[in-house]
């Protein structure tokens, strides 16, 4: 879990256990939107193919979106009297998922993969949320503003692997891989590793 400083102060009629509870939420949704927002970047670069255009500017307000929450995690950090910790060694050492695993692919190869990453956050903002009941519904109120976008972005990338019939082309994966593999169509579990 996050290693923020002491808290020697917090906001009023809130007291420092309750404090340090809520400072590591919001450190763990830190480590997640600053993650997610540099992968959609990664994403938005190396994205190939006929629908390359409206993949890679799709992307971009998605990137800024994602670069607001981290923003706005870290002041309620420091407002709660903590120290956002926002370096890329600190994230890459607590995070508890792995990096993304896609290089060039195609735009439905990585729309397959960020279903899965999207997935991931909002599942965790959910769980956060829950825990945030008995905490601090300001911070709550947060995150729940954040999960609604997240989960319209999500929509965005979901309903490109969406058919007619409303299923989803990357039902059942459980990787990224898996994922890009199912929704590019593809038979070669291979094609996507590394
Ligand atoms: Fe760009």
């Amino acid at each position: 879990m996050a290693k923020n400083a002491k808290l020697h102060y917090t906001t009023p009629g809130m007291d420092e256990a309750t404090a340090q509870q809520v400072v590591d939420i919001l450190q763990d949704r830190l480590y997640a939107c600053n993650d997610l927002h540099l992968t959609l970047k990664h994403v938005h670069w190396n994205v190939v193919g006929p629908s390359f255009i409206g993949v890679h500017e799709m992307l971009d307000p998605q990137v800024d979106a994602a670069r607001g929450f981290a923003d706005e995690l870290a002041e309620r950090i420091a407002t709660l009297g903590g120290s956002p910790i926002g370096t890329p060694g600190a994230l890459v050492a607590e995070r508890s998922w792995e990096e993304y695993s896609i290089g060039r692919d195609s735009t439905q190869a990585h729309l397959g993969a960020l279903d899965l990453v999207y997935t991931g956050v909002i599942t965790s903002y959910r769980e956060n949320i829950a825990t945030l009941d008995d905490l601090d519904l300001v911070t709550q109120d947060m995150l729940i503003g954040h999960t609604e976008q997240l989960e319209q972005s999500h929509w965005f990338v979901r309903a490109h692997l969406e058919d007619r019939s409303g299923s989803l082309a990357t039902a059942g994966a459980t990787t990224e891989v898996q994922a890009a593999d199912a929704a590019a169509g593809s038979t070669d579990g291979d094609a996507h590793a590394g």
